[in-house]
């Protein structure tokens, strides 16, 4: 009786042990799924850099990887996602990373604009600096992105200049480059995205 009382206890104390184990490894497993969720979450809310790519932002090509050949020459613009080409994830976290793509003449931009283009390809944030909204329509006749919240327009040639309306600053820049025919970032925003609230 008292070997079975001692192989019971034993039994029990083993038992014990190994719950603790599992709860022990549960928390570690659980710690390192939230560590690697949020860093991901700050991947993609992160501000492009150089080195990302482009991908579709919408449509039925949304998440595919933009190449200079998709860009019609002339506009519309194409809206945009970076990707991460480390780790393949798209920067669509934030919605202030939304990028507008276009196709121009190269001769038609002026010179700082060709220097931040590759191609007649320039990039500018789609994020309206008057109130935020997406600039999503594009005047074909003044080649211009155009939001249609309250009709502000922005000349791709030049630099994101306010054409007309509300805005109260240019679109923020974003420099391409093209490498072995791949289209990339070749920097950050030259300047704060969006409407500046102070
Ligand atoms: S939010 Fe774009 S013009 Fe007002």
């Amino acid at each position: 009786m008292a070997e079975d009382s001692e192989m019971c206890s034993c039994f029990a104390r083993s038992l014990e042990r190994r719950t603790a184990l599992k709860m022990a490894l549960g928390l570690v497993v659980g710690f390192n799924f939230v560590h690697v969720a949020a860093a991901q979450d700050d991947a993609r809310s992160a501000r492009p850099r150089a080195g990302d790519l482009f991908t579709f932002a919408e449509g039925v090509e949304e998440g595919r990887v933009i190449a200079p050949g998709d860009l019609a020459q002339g506009g519309p613009q194409v809206m945009a996602f970076p990707l991460d080409p480390r780790t393949r994830l798209v920067r669509d976290g934030s919605r202030l990373n939304k990028l507008l793509l276009v196709r121009l003449d190269p001769a038609g931009l002026d010179e700082e604009t060709r220097g931040h283009a590759a191609d007649g390809i320039v990039a500018y944030s789609a994020i309206c600096t008057h109130q935020g909204c997406d600039v999503m329509a594009w005047d074909a006749e003044l080649q211009s992105f155009w939001c249609p919240c309250h009709d502000s327009k922005f000349d791709p040639r030049d630099g994101g200049r306010v054409v007309t309306g509300p805005a109260p600053r240019r679109l923020p820049a974003l420099p391409v480059k093209i490498a072995d025919g791949v289209l990339m970032a070749a920097g950050g925003f030259s300047a704060h995205v969006g409407p500046k609230t102070r």
